[in-house]
């Protein structure tokens, strides 16, 4: 792992959901930005000293020349950092769990994916709804006609932990994400608007063409958005908005996605995440459990508990680590993943996020944004 040292939020529960299944086995790390911390906190992970490394540098270095070198590694380390740190891994050998969004700019998110396709390095990316079985029976579903032809999604990622300027206090996680130059130019776009983009674009199979986004920051001296409302026309005709803010009082983490199709919808909500409710036309509404009888294999592969014993979050990131697993031994066995290595997010669906967040951010500053009109009256 590189990054998720102490006092980091989403190291440890990749430290977590990697060790769920017993698929992986962290024994390497440079963790922190500061070498001596970095090494401190390896220890205190039970990690073998000569593999607690103080930089990524140093550890993939040391790594490559072992014969027992580890296998993947896992990167958790604010935006900016991605792209060298994942290019000197893929370079030396290693495949990859990266964090979203995959870069911080389009440029090395293009360069990034390429690398990845010409090397044949698994590239991973935790976009975390993904994770979860019920958005995977959403997926099957719709995919199956279940509700018919989508015409519209509205997809929602609202937090409230930056409605004041926490970034100013020294809240280290809101420190880089309201630097441009480590976060990228999207803040709420960017730092949950590529979830709520990924996860729309996964259930409803739809690509997208174009959007038209405003974004606001309500935070006085924050330089970038922290709530964005977007627009989107996919091909084929559909539309979907989305919305992400980091300043949305009384949310804690309130992904919410809708599908309409012809003749249906699906609804999925991440914190009551064992249930999908499918209302065909004429309104006869069906909660779907996680863990019912006859579920898709794909939501089954992702399932762990009977219904009533409820499963969340970590379970939705084993679920990918897993999945990451199965799709390395399948590729080292010449084999096609089964249903857990399958639909993974990849380079690819990171490199969509960076440049659907490039789109907002240009759309937003667009002096000639065609659909804004003073309302008369
Ligand atoms: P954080 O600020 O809490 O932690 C970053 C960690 O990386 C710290 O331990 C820091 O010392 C370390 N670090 C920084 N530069 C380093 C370097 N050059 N070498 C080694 N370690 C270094 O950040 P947080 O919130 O954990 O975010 C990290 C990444 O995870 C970001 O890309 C973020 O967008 C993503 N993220 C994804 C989530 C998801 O749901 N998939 C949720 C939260 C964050």
């Amino acid at each position: 792992m590189v990054g998720g040292g102490q006092g980091a939020y989403i190291g440890h529960i990749h430290r977590l959901a990697a060790r769920l299944d017993g698929q992986w086995q962290l024994v390497a790390g440079a963790f922190d930005v500061d070498p001596e911390r970095g090494r401190t906190f390896a220890l205190s992970q039970g990690l073998d000293p000569a593999r607690s490394y103080g930089t990524w540098q140093e550890m993939i270095a040391a790594e490559a020349a072992r014969p027992d070198r580890v296998e993947a590694v896992a990167i958790c380390t604010p935006n900016f950092t991605h792209y060298p740190i994942a290019k000197a891994l893929i370079e030396a050998g290693f495949d990859v769990i990266c964090e979203k969004p995959l870069t911080a700019t389009l440029a090395d998110a293009v360069a990034l994916e390429q690398l990845a396709r010409d090397s044949g390095r698994f590239v991973g990316v935790t976009y975390t709804y993904s994770g979860y079985p019920m958005v995977h029976e959403a997926r099957v579903r719709v995919a199956a006609g279940e509700i018919g032809a989508v015409r519209t999604v509205q997809v929602e990622y609202p937090l409230e932990w930056m409605a004041t300027a926490i970034e100013q206090q020294g809240n280290a996680q809101a420190v880089w994400r309201t630097d441009p130059v480590k976060n990228g130019r999207g803040g709420s776009i960017g730092d949950i608007g590529t979830h709520a983009y990924h996860l729309a674009g996964f259930v409803s199979g739809l690509t997208l063409d174009s959007l038209t986004a405003d974004l606001a920051t309500f935070v006085g001296g924050r330089a970038l958005d922290d709530n964005a409302h977007v627009m989107l026309r996919y091909q084929g005709g559909a539309r979907g908005l989305l919305w992400s803010s980091q300043v949305a009082i009384g949310n804690s983490n309130g992904v919410r996605l809708r599908v309409f199709g012809e003749t249906g919808s699906v609804q999925w909500y991440q914190e009551q995440p064992n249930e999908l409710i499918l209302t065909p036309l004429e309104g006869r509404v069906q909660v779907i459990k996680r863990g019912a009888a006859g579920l898709s294999e794909d939501a089954q592969a992702r399932t762990r508990t009977p219904p009533g014993h409820p499963e969340g979050y970590l379970e939705a990131f084993a679920n990918l680590y897993a999945g990451f697993a199965e799709a390395i031994r399948a590729r080292a066995e010449g084999r096609e993943p089964d249903a857990i290595g399958r639909n993974l997010p990849t380079a690819w669906d990171g490199l969509k996020g960076v440049a659907f967040v490039e789109a907002v951010v240009d759309s937003a500053g667009a002096t000639d944004q065609p659909w804004l009109r003073p309302v008369a009256v």
